[in-house]
């Protein structure tokens, strides 16, 4: 039965647990934490049971790695991102009902549990292959311990388990040209005993499950699931050879430890186990609907994986649906914390006090749901201004205001309703049922663009109406201007709740209303009534600056030039020149004495000289660098015998010689001295 149909009694909702091993950034906020915070916001409002369960991801290589590159020990780095993103989540509101970790206890019992009961039921299969083993480290090379050449693209830095550029799952003995990235070394193979899922058992039960009785979720998880078991499945190992993780609980399985994708979602089971001794009522009962959410490179593991696993144990609920979400570029470049392209959540956070909401509407608004969309600074500031500042506060600022002045921050008693008015008042029901509906369906985008519908209608109908020219001639009339508009501003900060919570509680703390109000009487009854005493209010949105938005468009300059500074390769070495080949290059001292734009072009300066031999003209492609007044007196180095050549009609007579830099910033070259014009270089 889909979910739109069947009635549950309450909702178990996941978001993916981030690994601990770098900050979290704008990108998992998008694809993960937002829309899952929406939508547990949401159905709380609704008064539903429901709880929200998330946090790190402690095991795998991706935090050895982390450990290595930064010197320290697994622990210290699962200590210190753990705090990082358990602050940060917090500083920015999403309300978890717990955030936990996988290296607690009791996420080491409850995995071991469920491996134990499925190694005694006989449901693995146990299987010695051949594994590439580093002689130099003495470890086996899991995952990410191993590169090479990926045999489907020819990628040359594909991993162990995954080529990053074609998105092919991998396992190690498929790529071309393994090497350790421990040591360098090149691995040998070795033999290892492991215990596989056999997911080609599972392949049935997947393909009535998902494909046929779940055609409701959305396409691209449906599309990857297809695509997944079309290919067939194939048994995969759930534990590994490394010294950190979670021990294999069974005899014989020293030095073993479970794979980080079979420990790791059961953290969800650990968690609610965690929060709640009531938890197997949301785990076992089929009246709870389980809902788990994860960007797209997770689906194969929440779909298809993990399921089984459960399928296999066989006390376990499934999941009623997995959104998952497309990516988040930055700037039209892929987010990579490697490479530090990012706005991290807690840098946000610091930069941005008191603007979590902008984040959340800005992320919702442009949410990769169904395909990779691009976050921008020059967007973020524009949604601020033209749709929070211009629509939203803009209305809900100038209702309050007109209350406080007209009448003393009492909700007028209106003496009669026009029809406008009542069209107007009617609308809010039709809003939050679109909003509900989009909300139910996960199209947070739409359910955004909903519920924004209370900003717009209030902002035409106090334009239309106009109380501040009608106050004038007609106050009595103004009474239901005003009235009205306090209503649908009593509506916004229920209907907006889930998107901008922090608003919204600051929205009724101006209008004096205590708590959200009841979401069913939203568009059925008066919300605020007349002769309620109104706080003072102040803005409810800022516009956010040029020079603020600059100001992170130049960190993120900053941040592509540290990474082409540190990712500098010279170009390769030219031929050999013989000694008289180089001698016939006059190359001197020369000073700049004028200097000028070239006429309709962007790159070119005409430059006058002084070679010591003459003054003469050059042109040279380097106004993107320099600005003419910033060089007029630099002495330089040129080449004065160069043929001359004409450019956008100017005849130039030689070239400055310049270094380009590792970012492509030019730079002249001159002597460590004061010398005179014409020397010759030598
Ligand atoms: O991709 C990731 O960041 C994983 N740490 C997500 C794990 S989700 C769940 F299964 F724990
Ligand atoms: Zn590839």
């Amino acid at each position: 039965m889909s979910e739109q149909t069947k009635q549950y009694k309450r909702i178990l909702v996941t978001s993916a647990l981030p690994y601990a091993n770098g900050p979290i950034h704008i990108g998992h906020m998008a694809g993960v934490y937002i829309p899952s915070d929406i939508y547990v916001r949401y159905q709380r409002l609704r008064h539903r049971d429901v709880i929200h369960v998330c946090g790190s991801d402690e095991h795998g290589v991706a935090i050895t790695m982390r450990a290595r590159k930064e010197g320290i020990t697994p622990q210290d780095v699962i200590d210190k991102y753990h705090a990082l993103n358990k602050k940060a989540f917090e500083d920015f509101g999403i309300s978890f009902d717990i955030y936990s970790r996988t290296s607690s206890d009791i996420h080491t019992q409850t995995s071991q549990e469920i491996f134990k009961k499925l190694y005694n039921d006989g449901k693995f299969v146990e299987k010695t292959t051949e594994q590439y083993y580093d002689e130099e480290a003495h470890q086996f090379l899991a995952d990410r311990y191993i590169t090479g050449t990926c045999p489907h693209c020819g990628n040359t830095g594909a991993y162990g388990d995954q080529c990053e550029k074609c998105g092919t799952s991998l396992d190690p003995t498929d790529l071309i040209d393994p090497k350790s990235t421990i040591s360098g070394s090149k691995p040998v193979l070795k033999k290892t005993t492991h215990w596989y899922m056999p997911l080609d058992q599972y392949q049935q039960f997947l393909e009535k499950w998902i494909l046929q009785d779940h055609k409701n979720w959305k396409v691209n998880v449906y599309g990857q699931c297809k695509s997944w078991l079309d290919q067939g499945l194939q048994p995969r190992a759930v534990s590994r050879d490394l010294d950190w993780g979670i021990p294999v609980p069974v005899e014989g399985a020293e030095g073993k430890v479970l794979y980080v994708w079979f420990d790791a979602p059961i953290g969800y089971i650990s968690f609610t186990r965690q929060l709640t001794p009531d938890w197997e009522k949301y785990w076992k009962d089929p009246d709870t609907k389980l809902v788990h959410f994860i960007g797209k490179d997770n689906i194969v593991f929440h779909c298809i994986v993990f399921p089984s696993i459960l399928k296999a144990e066989g006390t376990y609920i499934l999941p009623d649906n997995v959104p998952a979400n497309e990516f988040l570029n930055l700037e039209n470049d892929k987010i990579s914390t490697s490479r530090n392209w990012a706005v991290w959540l807690h840098e946000y956070n610091e930069d941005f006090p008191g603007k979590q909401d902008v984040l959340r509407y800005v992320l919702t608004a442009n949410a990769p749901e169904t395909k990779d969309n691009d976050f921008t600074w020059k967007d973020f500031q524009q949604r601020n201004n033209s749709e929070l500042v211009a629509v939203l506060g803009n209305f809900v600022n100038r209702t309050l205001l007109l209350t406080e002045k007209y009448f003393g921050n009492v909700v007028p008693q209106p003496s009669a309703l026009t029809d406008y008015d009542k069209e107007t008042l009617a609308k809010i029901a039709q809003i939050k049922a679109d909003t509900e509906q989009s909300i139910e369906l996960y199209r947070f985008r739409e359910a955004l663009n909903n519920a924004m519908g209370l900003g717009r209608l209030g902002n035409k109908y106090i334009t239309d109406m106009e109380p501040w020219k009608v106050w004038k001639t007609d106050p009595e009339r103004v009474k239901a201007i005003l009235y009205v508009n306090l209503q649908i501003t009593a509506a916004i900060s229920t209907v907006l709740e889930p998107f901008i919570p922090h608003s919204t509680a600051k929205l009724r703390g101006f209008m004096n209303i205590a708590d959200t109000l009841e979401w069913d009487t939203v568009g059925n009854v008066e919300l605020v009534k007349p002769g309620h005493q109104l706080n003072k209010s102040a803005l409810l949105f800022e516009p956010i600056t040029d020079e603020v938005v600059q100001a992170q468009v130049d960190k993120l300059n900053r941040t592509k030039i540290e990474n082409q500074r540190e990712n500098f390769k010279p170009e390769d070495q030219k031929p050999i020149v013989t000694f008289d080949d180089f001698n016939k290059c006059d190359i001197r001292t020369a000073t700049i004495l004028a200097a000028e734009k070239v006429a309709k072009t962007n790159k070119l300066l005409k430059l006058t000289v002084d070679t010591g031999i003459d003054q003469r003209t050059i042109v040279s492609g380097i106004a993107e660098h320099y600005k003419p007044e910033e060089i007029v007196g630099r002495k330089i180095l040129m080449i004065v015998n160069l043929e001359p050549r004409k450019i956008k009609g100017i005849e130039s007579r030689g070239m400055i010689l310049c270094a380009t830099d590792a970012a492509g910033a030019l730079h002249f070259l001159n002597p460590d001295a004061e010398i005179e014009n014409g020397c010759q270089i030598g």
